[in-house]
């Protein structure tokens, strides 16, 4: 019997287009289609099937959680960018899931701008990784990985 493996949602807010080109001191050298191949490969491995959108826009971001909210997903993982750092509205969103979400800074956020050291989502994630460049994304996926306690 074929069965469906478990859905991972990979979400990245505005401006993570932009990786790589973007303060590469802060954020590092990968683009984002080349950290979500990266990603895809680890997911393949790990028996979990994968989706990734970006959006500079938030409400195209609210809009693919609600989509999300409707297939079944086993877990997110959000680097929101900015609208980390604003937005009620994102917040209330991901309160639709009930799946571990994992939020994601390339930067330490904590170690920035006093502005960057609150998080709308932090104490509605699951987790949070913040400061490990895009390795982050890895650690989001295996957290998921470990939380559904798939055999290896
Ligand atoms: C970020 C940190 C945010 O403060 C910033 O606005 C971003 C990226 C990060 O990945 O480190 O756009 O989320």
């Amino acid at each position: 019997m074929n069965q469906a493996k478990p859905r991972v949602y990979v979400i990245n807010g505005p401006n993570l287009n932009m990786l790589g080109k973007r303060e590469p001191a802060v954020y590092g050298f990968l683009g984002l289609e080349e950290i979500n191949r990266q990603l895809a490969l680890a997911a393949k491995g790990l028996g979990l099937e994968i989706f990734f959108s970006q959006s500079n826009h938030e409400g195209v971001i609210l809009d693919r959680i609600h989509e999300i909210f409707e297939e079944n997903p086993a877990g997110i993982i959000i680097n929101p960018g900015a609208l980390t750092h604003t937005s009620v509205a994102l917040r209330d969103a991901l309160l639709l899931l009930s799946c571990p979400i994992v939020e994601v800074h390339l930067s330490n956020i904590y170690k920035r701008e006093p502005f960057r050291h609150n998080s709308m989502l932090a104490d509605i994630a699951t987790g949070q990784l913040t400061g490990f460049g895009h390795y982050g994304y890895h650690m989001a996926l295996n957290a998921i990985h470990q939380l559904l306690q798939i055999p290896v």
